[in-house]
């Protein structure tokens, strides 16, 4: 059978699995090309592209929120997105993904220090934002800002949406594969926040390339101190390592932040 006739059918095996039925298209035809070229059995292309897409995305959004009740209970809040209930709000549902968890505990200050040379910020691009338009009320951001977020699950991208259309911040929340295309508009800043580790798992020979090619003024790009499971000896060293290698001889500028559970770099075009 042809690659094009076993991808087919690999979409479909996948689209049918309740746990993959809300990653969008182009992100699983993304994965699922790549494990056919690796494999003769389409059955064990199938079974590895599922367990790509559980490491590179499921697996930081573990129990699925009922995000119909979520909207409820937004709907009932103001608008005003610096109000106390709405970053109540913010910070409970920011518990639900394991990577706006970790970063609860140093909220106040990442991004307060990570962006302060740049405040205030008046667009940002958001590569893999999982839930942080819900941590927009913590970055020090200009009076109207513009936000682009993009992440391959739809109903978590559909209910970022809808907390942007409440709190009124101009912008949109895109169900993309990043590494499909980038947007064409140009932006400020750009998080890159804990996604390097996943690209290197995909692509990972083209990853400076597509940092150099992010539309942005700035990139804020950051790690994870631990690993999901805990075993984070060593990261702190062995990203400072493996980012910095990456960037070698590049056109950039940069300040390095260290924080309990993340460790962050600000990189400036020259
Ligand atoms: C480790 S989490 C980081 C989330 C967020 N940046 C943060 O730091 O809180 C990675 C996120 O990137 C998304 N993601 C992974 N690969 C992606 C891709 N190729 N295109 C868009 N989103 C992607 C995942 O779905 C997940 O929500």
């Amino acid at each position: 059978m042809a690659d094009l006739d076993r991808l087919d059918l690999l979409i479909a095996a996948v689209e049918k699995k309740h746990k993959y039925r809300t990653v969008c298209l182009d992100f699983i035809r993304h994965i699922g090309g790549q494990e056919i070229a690796k494999r003769t059995s389409l059955k064990e292309a199938i079974k590895s592209t599922c367990s790509k897409l559980h490491q590179v995305s499921g697996a930081f959004l573990e129990n699925r929120p009922d995000f119909l009740q979520w909207l409820t209970e937004l709907h009932t809040l103001p608008e005003e997105l610096y109000s106390e209930m709405i970053k109540q709000y913010c910070q409970d549902k920011m518990r639900s993904h394991s990577s706006t968890n970790e970063r609860l505990p140093i909220l106040n200050e990442f991004f307060q220090k990570c962006l302060k040379s740049l405040a205030p910020i008046h667009s940002l691009l958001d590569l893999g934002c999982g839930f942080n338009p819900l941590a927009l009320a913590w970055m020090p951001l200009a009076k109207d800002p513009m936000y682009l977020g993009i992440d391959v699950l739809a109903d978590m991208t559909g209910f970022d949406q809808q907390f942007l259309q409440h709190t009124r911040i101009r912008g949109r929340v895109i169900c993309k594969d990043f590494l499909g295309v980038l947007p064409k508009q140009h932006f400020q800043v750009a998080l890159v926040l804990k996604i390097i580790p996943l690209i290197d798992q995909i692509e990972k020979e083209h990853t400076r390339q597509w940092l150099e090619n992010i539309p942005a003024d700035h990139l804020l790009v950051s790690f994870p101190v631990y690993s999901l499971s805990r075993k984070g000896k060593g990261m702190l060293e062995n990203y400072t390592m493996r980012f910095m290698k990456m960037i070698e001889g590049g056109n950039w500028k940069m300040e390095r932040f260290e924080f309990s559970t993340e460790l962050a770099f600000l990189l400036h075009h020259q």
